[in-house]
């Protein structure tokens, strides 16, 4: 039985804010189980719901040394689809009122999390062959193991995978304060080693100290490697692309069902999702007071209102757009204040045309993929992105920017011979964007049999986590099966 531990600052169905806990709440259960224990620790914050708090159990406490500090770490444990969740408990570090603050508070934050998750280990009667970390709040977890750990011999064995969920979050703060924080050894505040443009940076130790590193699609594998998509890194992925592994994410397909969304006024399947989602279109309709018009173009977005997910090519154009065409746009998302406030103000001005929920919620978020005809995503750069995925699940036709995983999992509509999946552009630009809204639009309008076949298509495809969890596996074997890259 090989034994793995995620380490991560989020989780479904605990705490999210965004992508990381999908993927951490979803993959452990995709692992064959008769061959692999796979466990989750993750920060017990006091900002989780209480539905799950009140599910956690106290299993035991111990002290953490941090630098000069000792803290108390507390460990509950909770069972969630028969995966084994841990949760470190203190609150002086996880009381805010959402998981992540400001900077230098998260950096002594995630150094306690992170080696508070080596020291659990004996008290949890579970060492693990693998660590398996997820982005910069967990890089610290290879640097202590090959570190301050490196001599113990409990420790010895551990191998580390570190995944990276997004290149552009690091934790990067200054060099003296990391130093007193972590207690590392001043030796590797070097430029090999922890240090970057003068910072210490937490994720740059992460790809440093691991035995092997992956990252969430095969294209942005590759993006980062390039001073384009490599945000000061490149140079460092360059250097470890030996070791470097694009590993798509896949979707949870048992939570992404339209035939079983509990969600959904009316359920559907590759046979019926026509007259279906024709039926949940008129109720969301109604349910955002938006006409019900049958053969509106109606468009949705769900995502984080941030420059990375493309706002400003959206906001640049929304006027033309909603000026010129037949169409109803949902929104539904919160963010930067300057996108927000630009859909409240065009929700305003076009009431019959968009609808701006400035918010989060799941059930809504399930009706916009379960009831649109189209789904816009014009990311400027996408690690994978999980929407374009549940859109295709559920035959609402994803209309994206080639960029990392978009452009893995969306194959461009073609017109002649009938294949494709979605429509896509290349370049960040917005009416580039607005060319190609309309072209899905005029495709919709004008030959609905081929838009219908086009959903088809997409609800055909396989984003499930099964080949990826296979992809895991087999990285998991390779670095058990050789010595550690030890420093
Ligand atoms: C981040 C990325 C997103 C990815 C997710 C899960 O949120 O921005 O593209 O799908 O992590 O890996």
């Amino acid at each position: 039985m090989t034994k793995i531990l995620f380490a991560s600052s989020e989780a479904v169905p605990f705490i999210k804010t965004g992508g990381l806990a999908d993927v951490a709440g979803s993959l452990p259960k995709y692992f064959d189980r008769k061959n692999y224990d796979v466990r989750v620790i993750l920060p017990k914050y006091i900002c989780m719901d209480a539905q799950w708090k009140a599910q956690l159990q106290f299993l035991c406490h111990f002290y953490v040394n941090l630098g000069w500090r000792k803290q108390y770490a507390g460990i509950f444990q909770a069972k969630a689809d028969g995966i084994t969740y841990y949760f470190v408990d203190n609150e002086f570090y996880f009381a805010g009122d959402k998981p992540y603050n400001h900077i230098h508070e998260d950096v002594e934050k995630f150094a306690y999390f992170s080696k508070a998750v080596l020291e659990a280990l004996p008290f949890l009667d579970f060492c693990p062959d693998i660590i398996h970390c997820h982005d910069w709040q967990t890089g610290l977890i290879p640097v202590y193991l090959r570190t301050l750990y490196g001599g113990e011999r409990y420790y010895a064995g551990i191998r580390t995978v570190y995944s990276i969920h997004n290149l552009k979050f690091q934790g990067r703060f200054t060099l003296p304060a990391v130093a007193d924080i972590t207690g590392l050894p001043q030796q590797i505040f070097t430029a090999d080693k922890l240090e970057s443009y003068g910072e210490a940076n937490y994720l740059k130790g992460g790809v440093v100290y691991a035995d092997a590193i992956t990252t969430v699609s095969r294209t942005y594998a590759m993006e980062i490697t390039t001073p384009e998509g490599g945000e000061g890194l490149d140079g460092l992925m360059r250097a470890r692309s030996d070791v470097l592994f694009g590993i798509p994410n896949g979707l949870d397909y048992e939570e992404y069902d339209p035939e079983t969304d509990v969600f959904l006024e009316n359920h559907f399947n590759q046979t019926n999702f026509v007259s279906q989602k024709a039926a949940n279109k008129e109720s969301l309709q109604r349910e955002l007071s938006l006409p019900t018009e049958p053969d509106v173009f109606f468009l949705g977005m769900v995502s984080r209102l941030y420059d990375q997910k493309g706002f400003d090519l959206v906001t640049y154009i929304m006027e033309e757009l909603l000026s010129t065409e037949k169409i109803q746009i949902v929104v539904l998302g919160t963010g930067d204040e300057k996108y927000e406030s630009s859909f409240r103000y065009f929700a305003e001005k076009y009431p019959d045309k968009l609808h701006a929920d400035i918010g989060y919620s799941d059930d809504l978020a399930h009706r916009i993929y379960g009831s649109c005809d189209a789904f816009l995503m014009p990311s400027l750069f996408e690690p994978c992105g999980l929407s374009q995925l549940m859109s295709l699940r559920y035959g609402t036709v994803p209309i994206v920017r080639e960029t990392g995983g978009l452009k893995d999992t969306v194959e461009p509509y073609n017109e002649y011979e009938n294949t494709g999946t979605g429509f896509s552009f290349a370049n960040y630009n917005a009416h580039e964007m607005l060319a190609t809204l309309r072209y899905a639009m005029k495709v919709y309008r004008t030959d609905r049999r081929a838009w219908n076949a086009l959903a088809l298509r997409g609800m055909q495809q396989d984003f499930s986590w099964e080949s990826s969890a296979r992809e895991y596996e087999a990285l998991y074997m390779m670095i058990t099966n050789r010595p550690s890259g030890c420093r």
